[in-house]
């Protein structure tokens, strides 16, 4: 399977940032992995126009469920469909925390996104209290059921394992909890969309950087990674695209 390797800058980029896509694109020529930026919204267009003739594809960080109307805010997923986004992470766990996400909004904003002909990326983790308490496997694969629609298949679906305790804060999970946890969800997606689940990409993040992305990478199940901070600098995100091959 093609591994795909996703950059999440969060709430970061000016238009000075569109350099880094520039240099992505100088950097990243020869890589067999499948590359995505999810740039603010502000500069989904721009980099979209940059990215041009590169390998490289442009997400976004979110998407309302609705198509249009009274939401005052929001940005539907024909939007950004419109200006030239492929990708989009829904259910992250800092919207998840921040605006309550459920698992019902979140695979209402899948739904909607696969209905714009755009690939979703289901986020999902557990909390660190849940992993302390055993539940990591039953939680995570709790919201992979809840969070996935029926419309969810392999070629407009990945799922991000993200523990919560993993984002920004330079933990990492050890080998055999990534490898149990990919493994979880594998399991969920065969049983919940038959022989297609297993193409179904799952992707690692959280504190991912050039230092342990070989390691993790090689894990079964395994199949890219969901980059928030080192996706910033286009050197060290390339050496993770390097490590991912
Ligand atoms: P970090 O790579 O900064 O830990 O963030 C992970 C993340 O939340 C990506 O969506």
């Amino acid at each position: 399977m093609r591994k795909l390797v996703v950059g999440n800058w969060k709430m970061n980029g000016l238009a000075a940032s569109l350099a880094e896509i520039e240099a992505l694109k100088g950097l990243t020529s020869s890589a067999t992995c499948e590359i995505v930026v999810c740039p603010p919204f502000t500069l989904i267009e721009r980099a979209t126009a940059r990215s041009h003739g590169s390998s490289i594809a442009i997400g976004a960080q979110d998407c309302h469920s609705e198509a249009t109307g009274a939401y005052t805010g929001d940005v539907s997923a024909q939007m950004l469909a419109e200006i030239g986004a492929r990708f989009v992470i829904v259910g992250h766990s800092e919207r998840r925390s921040t605006y309550q996400e459920t698992d019902m909004s979140v695979a209402a904003k899948a739904r909607a996104a696969h209905a714009a002909g755009l690939t979703s990326i289901i986020c999902v983790g557990e909390t660190q209290s849940e992993r302390d308490l055993g539940k990591a496997i039953e939680i995570v694969t709790r919201q992979v059921i809840r969070s996935m629609p029926t419309s969810g298949a392999s070629e407009n679906t990945a799922i991000a394992y993200e523990p919560r305790w993993a984002i920004g804060s330079g933990l990492v999970p050890s080998i055999s909890q990534v490898e149990d946890v990919h493994a979880a969800i594998r399991e969920t997606l065969v049983e919940r969309v038959g022989a297609d689940g297993r193409a179904i990409r799952i992707l690692y993040g959280g504190s991912l950087k050039p230092s342990n992305a070989a390691s993790i990478f090689s894990i079964e199940n395994v199949d890219g990674g969901l980059i928030g901070g080192a996706s910033l600098k286009a050197s060290d995100f390339t050496a993770i695209i390097a490590a991912a091959g």
